[in-house]
């Protein structure tokens, strides 16, 4: 039975392992993952050592998991990326401190606590101070070279600067994504139909393993270095704080903070600070790293085949809260993709109120054997996005039933297709009704053509009075046609007319984003609109024309000229163009656009205005709207409730506005 379930795990583990590393789409949260190892290594012990690896990977290298992928060149690091031991444990923390103090017959070790980042691990490469390539962990021992695809990180350092600088040397660190381009692109994703990403940590890994680099500098990564990896000459660095303190110098991102102790008790201390702290970082910190801090000791104590013994990673927990599964729904998006949705018995994980949470799709929920009445355990991924982790075997009701998935279109009943290789189910006939108000729905929200008054509900009764077949004929329609619907007077029909009237002299980019070409969005439709200017030079652009864009890649390119090979989507923008709607880019003279060079980073609350108002404003004057504060800021606009983005810009000695001096600022660009 044991061996059985050693098996079973060991399968498991591998798949969750190439899940995680190769495909950057983990379907199990890490402590779900963290179980799961635990298990087999209680497992495991008692077994016996000699058939450890008997039915596993074929090298115990592969412990550490592998991300690379046959696309990338593949570089030997000098010196091995490990992982590291966990635990969630206090008492298996102060085991470790014990058995450090063992192997150095000592009373106490000094340590050194850092925070955890939950990103992708790269190891950069600096030859006389000069950065030579960035590779990925691999699987340990060798590793994906991406340096194309990081060079565009603000706070990369391409030379060292500072005293001391090795002959070699390289440094390891995490990249990692900001929550909020997290949403940013995700949120593009769901208005392009791309399927979207489950938190940062796997958005970063794929972003840095684009296949085209020009792809990945359309979204923000950071970094922060932690580690030292290999280095000429060898005995430079006698502590990890000493370490830390030269990555300071030499002007690399690096911690917030870390914490020097003498002791594990102080450790445990600095652990405690650090949980506390956290939320503040502007990365997603999962657990603290307390390292030996004699890199000396740190040598003497070696590892084993999966990490070292001078390091252990304590994970802080991920709450979780049981609830139940009351229904599955399936909802049909604008690209015909049906996704299924739990409702949940409402319940309060990590401070807000969880009632829905997607499933994701089919497969993943035939895997966790998900049904209707099951009790539920849910947490929140990277502290964000709601996800139904298992159901409670032990509370399973009588009489449940396994969840069928539609075969049909839960709106228009058409048989759903699957290509294969794809997760999702679709619903090929794009006139599905659910498919008609997503695209209109998406055309009229903020982001695209912008038009008041044109919300869910209102779009849902135009598509169900077959008024509305598509975009197009929103433009036909008169004040008397609305009328006929329900609720609507008079005066509500006449502002929706002036609304759509005015829409149509909005940007260009805004009607390109609107159309919904697949893998275009609002980001990818300002380039086009900016470098082609007009939708028929879009249209007729070559491939070779649309890569040469900065932004715009290959996947991009294809997808813009099969949209506009379409007979029906050509028709359509000739409606829209007999309109009346403004299908070239204005051209605007230098003199309109004085904030030309200057780059903006807005955090906090803003009052007078929200957000992407805010940052339409600052590109119509012709400056650029950043994610992050780095030494390029012009002008950090700051609200209330502004955090690291706020520290970060007074560090730099970057120019702080609020919102009066930004208001003021905007009524007198040109000063
Ligand atoms: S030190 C020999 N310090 O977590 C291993 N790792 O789960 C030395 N990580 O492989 C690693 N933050 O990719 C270290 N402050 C930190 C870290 C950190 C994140 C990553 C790293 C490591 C993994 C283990």
């Amino acid at each position: 039975m044991e061996v059985k379930r050693v098996q079973q795990l060991r399968a498991e583990i591998r798949r969750h392992d190439e899940l995680y590393y190769r495909d950057s789409s983990p379907l199990i949260s890490d402590r779900e993952y963290d179980r799961l190892k635990a298990e087999l290594a209680k497992l495991e012990k008692g077994q016996g050592e000699l058939d450890l690896f008997a039915d596993a990977s074929p090298s115990p290298t592969l412990t550490v998991g592998d991300d690379r992928l046959d696309s990338f060149a593949s570089h030997r690091h000098l010196s091995p990326m490990l992982s590291l031991d966990n635990t969630y444990d206090k008492s298996e923390f102060f085991e470790f401190d014990q058995r450090l103090r063992k192997i150095f017959e000592a009373d106490a070790l000094p340590y050194v606590v850092e925070p955890k980042i939950d990103g992708v691990a790269i190891s950069l490469t600096y030859v006389q101070g000069k950065l030579e390539r960035a590779v990925t962990r691999g699987n340990g021992a060798e590793g994906d070279v991406v340096t194309q695809n990081v060079l565009h990180i603000s706070e990369l350092p391409r030379q060292l600067e500072g005293s001391r600088i090795p002959e070699v040397i390289e440094i390891r660190g995490e990249i990692y994504m900001t929550h909020g381009e997290f949403l940013r692109i995700n949120e593009e994703r769901e208005k392009a139909g791309a399927p979207l990403y489950a938190n940062p940590r796997n958005l970063a890994a794929g972003t840095v393993k684009l296949l085209d680099p020009k792809e990945a500098r359309q979204r923000k990564l950071e970094l922060v270095l932690y580690g030292l990896g290999a280095c000429e000459p060898e005995h430079l660095f006698e502590r990890q704080s000493e370490f830390h303190a030269a990555i300071v110098e030499w002007q690399l991102p690096t911690v917030e903070k870390s914490w020097g102790s003498r002791n594990a008790d102080e450790a445990w201390n600095a652990i405690k600070e650090l949980d506390e702290l956290r939320e503040g970082f502007a990365y997603p910190t999962d657990g603290a790293v307390v390292k030996l801090d004699s890199i000396m000791g740190q040598r003497e104590a070696g590892a084993t085949a999966k990490a070292p013994r001078w390091a252990i990673a304590y994970k802080f927990e991920t709450e979780q809260c049981e609830t139940v599964l009351l229904g599955i729904e399936t909802q049909v998006g604008r690209t015909g993709a049906v996704t299924p949705v739990a409702h949940l018995e409402p319940v309060v994980v990590a401070g807000t109120t969880v009632s829905r949470a997607t499933l994701h799709n089919a497969d993943e929920i035939i895997r966790k054997d998900l049904r209707v009445g099951d009790a539920v355990i849910v947490e929140k991924a990277g502290e964000i996005i709601p996800q139904v982790i298992r159901y409670l075997p032990e509370k399973r009701p009588e009489g449940t039933h396994p969840y069928l998935f539609p075969e049909n279109c839960p709106e228009c009943h058409t048989q759903l297709s699957r290509t294969e290789g794809e997760a999702a189910w679709r619903c090929p006939a794009s006139s599905c009704p659910a498919q008609v108000r997503g695209r209109i729905e998406h055309f009229a929200s903020r982001g695209c053509m912008d038009v008041e008054n044109l919300g869910e509900a209102v779009v849902a009764q135009l598509v169900e009075a077959g008024k509305a077949r598509d975009v197009g004929e929103l433009y036909a329609l008169t004040a008397d046609d609305l009328l006929d619907l329900e609720g609507f007077a008079e005066k509500s029909a006449k502002n929706l007319i002036v609304a759509l009237e005015s829409s149509k002299s909005q940007a260009l980019w805004r009607l390109i984003n609107g159309l919904g070409i697949k893998h275009v969005g609002a980001a990818a439709a300002k380039d086009l609109a900016r470098e082609l200017g007009s939708l028929d030079m879009i249209a007729k652009a070559d491939e070779e024309s649309l890569v040469s864009i900065e932004g715009i890649g290959s996947i991009m390119a294809e997808s813009i000229q099969g949209f506009f090979k379409e007979e029906k989507n050509r028709e359509l923008i000739a409606r829209l163009e007999s309109h009346g709607l403004r299908v070239e880019e204005r051209t605007q003279a230098v003199g309109d656009r004085p904030w030309t060079g200057k780059t903006f980073v807005l955090t906090g609350s803003l009052v007078e205005m929200t957000r992407p108002e805010a940052s339409a404003r600052i590109e119509a004057l012709g400056g650029k709207v950043s994610a992050s504060v780095s030494k390029k800021t012009s002008y950090l606009v700051a609200g209330p409730g502004a955090g690291s983005k706020l520290a970060k810009a007074e560090t730099l000695a970057v120019e702080i506005l609020d919102e009066a001096a930004f208001l003021t600022m905007l009524a007198e660009p040109g000063d």
